[in-house]
């Protein structure tokens, strides 16, 4: 049987200064699924996506296509995860855009015109080709967040995962990104207050509150059950309708 492309199996997590905000989590995500996770602030959502390629690492198991995530596989771990942060300030930090996407590719080993085409073509999946030479520090908050998700596609990894990868974005970049997202054929795992997002880009979505997973279902079906979006503070948009 091949492993599931993501699993996480009871894990819980404290941060040092004792808040508990992972209660015994538990997800198992198939090859090439793209699977939303939705829940409200302070759920547990980045806590648990940085548990992903081992940024956290807490109490539980967490493997990625039957790897374990540890220290001794955190290379391989990130060869294969490529987290998109929900702050773009965390993951750019060289002097030039192009710089900054061709960072992963080449640690991989990628090297001369390989290197180039593979930055060019996760800068144009994003719409920032033009903006290559320039300082990421210098761009706005929505080109600032499209160069963070060039930085990760530009690593070509087995699992994207992106957290609130629609913030601040204006709706055309939005559904460029979607256009990009559905064309990339990849396991997807979104987190998102986007709720119209995650029922375009994603069949299936887990709810998570309180540091567990409370829903995990359709995500039409975890959409049209209003009582379930009322007790987790999740909102559909004014005059969005599903059918
Ligand atoms: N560095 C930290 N130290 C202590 N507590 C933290 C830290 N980061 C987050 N927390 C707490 O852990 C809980 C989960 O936070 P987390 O960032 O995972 O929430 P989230 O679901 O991503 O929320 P949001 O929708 O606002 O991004 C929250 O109660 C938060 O206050
Ligand atoms: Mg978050």
């Amino acid at each position: 049987m091949t492993p599931p492309a993501l699993l996480v199996e009871r894990l819980a997590y404290a941060y040092p200064d004792g808040h508990q905000a992972l209660f015994g989590v538990n997800l198992r995500v198939e090859h090439g699924e793209r699977v939303a996770v939705l829940g409200p602030n302070g759920a547990g959502k980045t806590t648990l996506v940085l548990h992903l390629n081992g940024v956290l690492t807490g109490q539980g198991n967490v493997e990625v296509a039957g790897l374990p995530v540890e220290k001794a596989t955190l290379k391989e771990v990130r060869r294969r995860v490529g987290i998109v942060f929900q702050d773009p300030d965390d993951q750019l930090f060289m002097p030039t855009v192009r710089e900054d996407v061709s960072f992963g590719p080449a640690n991989f080993g990628l090297r001369g015109t390989d290197l180039a085409a593979r930055v060019k073509r996760a800068l144009d999946d994003v719409g920032m080709a033009d903006h290559a030479d320039r300082s990421p520090m210098h761009l706005s908050g929505g080109q600032r967040r499209r160069v963070a998700l060039a930085t990760v596609l530009a690593c070509d990894p087995d699992i994207l995962v992106l957290d609130e990868p629609s913030a601040n974005l204006e709706p055309r970049a939005r559904r460029e990104l979607a256009e990009v997202l559905l064309g990339l054929d990849r396991t997807t795992l979104m987190v998102t207050h986007d709720l119209p997002y995650a029922l375009q880009l994603c069949p299936r979505s887990v709810v998570i509150d309180d540091g567990v997973i409370v829903a995990d279902g359709p995500t039409r079906e975890l959409l049209a059950d209003a009582d379930l979006l009322a007790r987790h503070r999740l909102e559909l948009p004014f005059g969005f309708r599903l059918d």
